[in-house]
């Protein structure tokens, strides 16, 4: 849709828009001559490297490359879509938005669908109060231990045992949006509301506009809890329950803690836990997942002690791996037999759930359990499983870090590396080459340095040497040197295989002594083509940065051309 808004008019609009005022108005910034400078708000900092600069209506963070104009910064820091970043703007600007025939409509009937849903939120929440059938509502909140602040904060409402409570309180365009949203059907040619002698649970999005609905049923339904269905203001694998109302208690939000149940985010919250969120319907699948993780970096799943809440559990963790990035923590509990968050936390107090909270198990350590579950690692075969069951999921992790790093851990488990540490490095330590590497006590101890995985992809293929030379020249960067130097040996005495090599190194002392230490400290030597994917990996993202810093540097100065800017974009992303 963003298309359909003319360039000419943003450009009018950006040009009427003082950027200075609008991030100022959101965070605290300080002149600095011709420039404004603020602690970043996307990343964390502590000393200020964001950067406004009004002439030319801009903002850059010198720390994490954030910038943009002042549509994009609104975008980020209040979460919204282009169309409602400019919809803002254009209102605090007082323009309106040329918009074709057809797109006035759409945008009109979801208008109208929203309004309703509020109508049919404050109805709820109104009958909670005063429906004369609403005692027995407010009794079971009160027997489920939440008190009237909980109960606003989340505007919990009533919907009466009746067959038709919405339909009178709307006028015919409202009926219809709620009959198209399923709140009411007509199937008999009557209305027939959805949730009937239910709680309601108003389902928010981020800018607190109700989209859909929740309700627990009070009475004995097949159904303990039915939702509203999907409708064009209601994808449910893209809005979070709860999220709203975190937002409200912190603006930026530095953890979420991922619990199954409306009744489980309502409750803690009632405990002084207010970043738990939900997700519609149990399964955490990987819309709603990248959803969270747009929020927020530090994801918690909680699930229910039952054999179903570590299904979900599991399932989470798999549709996690393509999306884990560095800078990522996402985290696992699973609540003992019987409990959910709810139940736990009123048994046990609030103390004690934060302390499962903070111990819950890094993805990493959850990833080996469930893994190993039924295996005997004592057992040569069970190492195999192991490998086995592993492999595939590994592969699928986004980050070639966490990637590695977790390689690794498997690598120790199954103890690949002693049974590689007698075979091929064996020669190498004859050869006079590098130190075997050591296993480690830690949890996750590789931290192999760039450098260092440059080097071992030259190992396997000396061959190569003149293409890493090549690319690294590019980068221009000294922090490969001893990659570039060892590459410069490799072709300078035209060594062309590992055998080569070692057998070279067993002859000439001189480069013994330089290269002896290339390896030090790595504890774990991946296999020829892991080590070759994971140089031309970092080699291309270190080529990216060069690049996106390039750009940069070209944007502070405003020599960005448009295509350049469409580049950094990319890059940026
Ligand atoms: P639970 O059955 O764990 O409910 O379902 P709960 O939140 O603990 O509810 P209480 O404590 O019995 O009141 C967890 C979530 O699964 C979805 C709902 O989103 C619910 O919050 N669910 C459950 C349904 O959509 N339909 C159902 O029939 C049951
Ligand atoms: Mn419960």
């Amino acid at each position: 849709m963003s298309g359909l808004i003319p360039q000419h008019f943003l450009d009018a609009l950006l040009e009427r828009t003082s950027i200075v005022e609008v991030i100022s108005s959101r965070i605290s910034l300080k002149r600095t001559g011709n420039t404004y400078k603020a602690c970043c708000p996307f990343h964390k900092e502590k000393t200020p490297s964001f950067h406004v600069t009004p002439d030319k209506n801009f903002y850059h963070c010198f720390g994490c490359g954030a910038s943009g104009d002042a549509i994009s910064f609104i975008r980020e820091f209040d979460n919204l879509s282009f169309n409602e970043a400019v919809e803002d703007l254009a209102k605090i600007a007082g323009m309106e938005i040329p918009r074709n025939a057809q797109e006035l409509k759409q945008l009109q009937q979801v208008r109208i669908t929203q309004d309703a849903l509020e109508l049919a939120a404050d109805h709820y929440e109104r009958q909670l109060g005063s429906h004369p059938l609403s005692g027995h509502a407010r009794e079971y909140l009160q027997k489920r231990g939440l008190n009237q602040e909980v109960i606003s904060r989340y505007r919990l409402g009533f919907a009466p045992p009746d067959r038709n409570n919405l339909a009178p309180i709307c006028n015919p365009e409202q009926y219809q949006a709620l009959v198209e949203a399923k709140l009411i059907s007509t199937n008999d040619g009557r209305p027939y509301d959805l949730l009937q002698n239910r709680i309601v649970f108003p389902i928010r999005n981020p800018r607190g506009k109700t989209v859909g609905f929740g309700g627990r049923t009070l009475g004995n339904d097949k159904a303990k809890y039915i939702n509203s269905p999907e409708s064009p203001v209601f994808h449910k694998s893209h809005e979070i329950y709860g999220l709203y109302e975190a937002y409200q208690q912190q603006r930026q939000l530095k953890q979420l803690l991922v619990v199954e149940g409306y009744m489980d985010v309502v409750a803690l919250a009632q405990f002084g836990i207010h970043y738990a969120v939900a997700t519609l319907g149990t399964a955490t699948n990987q819309d709603n997942l990248s959803t969270l993780l747009k929020h927020c970096k530090q994801l918690i799943f909680c699930f229910d002690g039952d054999a179903a809440g570590f299904n979900a559990a599991v399932k989470a963790m798999r549709n996690s791996l393509p999306l884990m990035q560095d800078g990522m923590e996402l985290r696992f509990l699973v609540l003992p037999p019987g409990e959910d968050p709810d139940t736990l936390i009123r048994k046990e107090g609030r103390e004690k759930f934060d302390h499962r909270v903070n111990n819950a198990k890094a993805l990493s350590t959850f990833f080996f359990e469930v893994h190993s579950t039924g295996l005997d690692l004592s057992i040569a075969e069970h190492k195999g499983h192991l490998k086995e069951r592993a492999s595939a999921d590994l592969a699928q992790i986004a980050s070639p870090t966490i990637r590695s790093a977790m390689k690794a851990r498997l690598y120790e488990l199954t103890n690949a590396w002693a049974a590689r540490n007698q075979t091929d490095w064996k020669r190498t330590r004859h050869a006079g080459f590098a130190p075997p590497p050591q296993a480690s006590e830690d949890i996750l101890p590789i931290q192999r340095q760039g450098v260092q995985c440059l080097c071992l992809a030259l190992y396997y293929q000396p061959d190569k040497a003149e293409d890493y030379l090549a690319q690294l020249t590019h980068l221009n960067s000294g922090e490969f040197a001893t990659a570039q130097g060892f590459a410069r040996f490799l072709r300078d005495n035209r060594i062309n295989t590992t055998g080569e090599l070692l057998s070279h190194l067993a002859r000439h002392s001189e480069p013994r002594k330089t290269f002896y230490t290339l390896f030090d400290g790595m504890e774990h030597i991946p296999a020829a083509h892991a080590a070759v994917a994971e140089a031309s990996e970092l080699l291309q993202r270190q080529i990216q940065e060069h690049r996106k810093n390039t750009l940069i540097d070209k944007q502070v100065q405003g020599t960005l051309t448009n295509a350049e800017k469409e580049e950094l974009k990319m890059l940026s992303n």
